[in-house]
């Protein structure tokens, strides 16, 4: 049975107003070990973050985008970022040496949000990735990946429809990562999805997503 729009309306509510933690149905700590990486994965709601994770977390966007960023339509905007990066729902994954917990390795920023569809009438509510960076000794190691399925298990758990992010067109690596790796497809949404190519050329990102199975 179709669930009524103001259930989805309340599941989103219920989840951003009470739920403080969203990863208790997760074995704790989470970890993340393979031959080149032994890690902790820990859980923060924006207010708990201690400022100078705030901080480092900050300076690995600026660090891996700020280029890319400059190079785009908007342009970069530090206290713009910033801003995003502290609102209110804002939820960090950060990725830590288990060994020495202030060599972090990585971070995911999400948030529990509505977004629209192709129809007027329907909101989707999205696992949103604002944010997922790992520092360049980390990468290639699969803790990208890893970072991405928890966002999908967390999703699929507070019976999200999907998880979605925008990412460059320009960004190559993430959009392989993406759709290669890890399956996802232009959401419904995307200016490559539903708009003439003339129109969407003009565009220089898309939105990507994939259901919450
Ligand atoms: C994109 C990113 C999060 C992937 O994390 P990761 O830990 O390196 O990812 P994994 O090890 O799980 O997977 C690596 C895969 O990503 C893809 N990839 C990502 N960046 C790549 C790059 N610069 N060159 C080649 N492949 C890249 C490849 O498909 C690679 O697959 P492979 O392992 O089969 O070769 C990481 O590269 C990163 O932080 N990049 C800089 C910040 C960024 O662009 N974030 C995304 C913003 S939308």
């Amino acid at each position: 049975m179709p669930i009524h729009e103001t259930e989805r309306d309340s599941l989103i509510d219920r989840v951003n107003k009470q739920e403080k933690c969203l990863v208790q149905f997760l074995d704790s700590p989470i970890k993340y070990q393979n031959q080149q990486l032994d890690l902790v994965i820990d859980y923060y709601l924006v207010d708990d973050l201690p400022r100078e994770l705030h901080e480092w977390t900050f300076q690995l966007v600026k660090t891996n985008l700020q280029d890319m960023y400059e190079k785009s339509k908007d342009g970069w905007s530090e206290e713009e970022k910033r801003k995003e990066m502290l609102a209110p729902q804002a939820r960090y994954l950060i990725a830590r040496s288990a060994i020495d917990p202030n060599d972090i390795k990585g971070f995911l920023h999400f948030q529990m949000v509505q977004e629209e569809t192709m129809d007027d009438d329907i909101m989707a509510n999205c696992a949103y990735c604002y944010e997922i960076q790992i520092a360049e000794s980390a990468r290639g190691q699969g803790l990208g990946e890893y970072m991405m399925n928890l966002l999908s298990q967390i999703g699929t758990y507070w019976k999200m429809d999907k998880v979605m992010l925008t990412v460059f067109k320009a960004n190559e690596g993430a959009f392989r990562f993406y759709i290669k790796k890890l399956g996802f497809e232009l959401d419904e949404i995307s200016p490559g999805a539903c708009l003439p190519l003339y129109k969407a050329r003009k565009f220089d990102y898309e939105l990507l997503s994939k259901p919450c199975i």
